[in-house]
């Protein structure tokens, strides 16, 4: 078994407990993560599985979470990068939430062009895992059911361009981007859901874009480059999509921190051309 076998199965096994066990973890309160956002029980109980099964691994040197402040030390191999629940706050509701992992051949803050993989775990009326890896030539989706993962066969972009996930305020957010959200609204079907996953997942079923721009909240946006945004950016464009902060892929990023944020948008190439051709200058 390679070394990305060993962390793609230590997330899908643990990815099943946590689909099975999730309602008895609704909804708690909790302290706050590194981002100083609300962190509640689940983020944390979350955390402590991923970080048990994969610590675990002779392929893991490293495991670096949302919900820490720093790395652990789990000796040599690749560094994890993992956001154990996305959207936890979408539990209270009982909407989708997701897991992120990022695999890094270089120890953190580094670019997504250290990434070698990447999983997404999509916590729905069902659970599927989406993998991108270096020695795979396409992205491919397994259904987590009962302990197993059947696999679903690949995943690539359609052509149409249906959905519109656009997080922020109106009013909150840059005049360039105001008035391209004008025109896209007119275009596609607003589909937002406060859990990146799910809403890529929109995206990546039917064609459009997600986005979490800077805001007056969030000036450098909200999403985090290691734990959300390089990950799912390395997905999408190995399943033929787009990716930018506005003026560059989310895989050349340098963030300067574990916890950095980045303003993220994710989608098909053409609209991701005309995000960076409002907001590039
Ligand atoms: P997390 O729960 O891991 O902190 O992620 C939540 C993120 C992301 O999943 C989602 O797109 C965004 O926060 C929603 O933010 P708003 O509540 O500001 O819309
Ligand atoms: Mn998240
Ligand atoms: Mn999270």
């Amino acid at each position: 078994m390679s070394s990305l076998d060993s962390i793609v199965g230590a997330v899908q096994t643990t990815a099943n407990y946590v689909s099975e066990n999730l309602a008895s973890h609704a909804g708690a309160e909790g302290g706050t993560n590194p981002s100083g956002e609300e962190q509640i029980d689940a983020d944390v109980w979350a955390d402590k599985l991923f970080f048990d099964k994969l610590s675990d691994l002779d392929a893991v040197g490293e495991y670096v979470t949302e919900e820490r402040e720093t790395a652990v030390d789990c000796g040599d191999g690749y560094t994890i990068a993992i956001d154990p629940l996305d959207g936890s706050s979408n539990l209270r509701s009982n909407n989708p939430v997701g897991t992120i992992v990022g695999i890094y051949d270089a120890p953190l803050p580094a670019s997504g062009r250290e990434l070698v993989g990447a999983i997404m775990v999509l916590y729905g009326p069902y659970t599927t895992m989406t993998v991108a890896r270096e020695d795979r030539d396409s992205v491919l989706r397994f259904l987590l059911r009962d302990g197993f993962s059947e696999g679903w066969g690949t995943v690539e972009l359609p052509d149409d361009q249906v959905v519109l996930g656009l997080a922020g305020k109106r009013g909150q957010r840059s005049e360039a981007l105001e008035s391209l959200a004008n025109e896209l609204e007119r275009e596609l079907k607003p589909r937002y859901g406060g859990a990146t996953i799910a809403d890529l997942s929109q995206v990546m079923e039917y064609g459009g874009l997600f986005g979490y721009p800077a805001t007056d909240g969030y000036p450098d946006g909200k999403l985090r480059v290691h734990f959300e945004s390089a990950p799912l950016a390395y997905i999408i464009e190995a399943a033929g999509g787009g990716s930018t902060d506005g003026t560059q892929s989310l895989l050349d990023v340098e963030p300067d921190g574990y916890h950095a944020r980045t303003q993220t948008f994710l989608g098909n190439e053409e609209i991701i051309d005309r995000i960076e051709a409002s907001l590039g200058n």
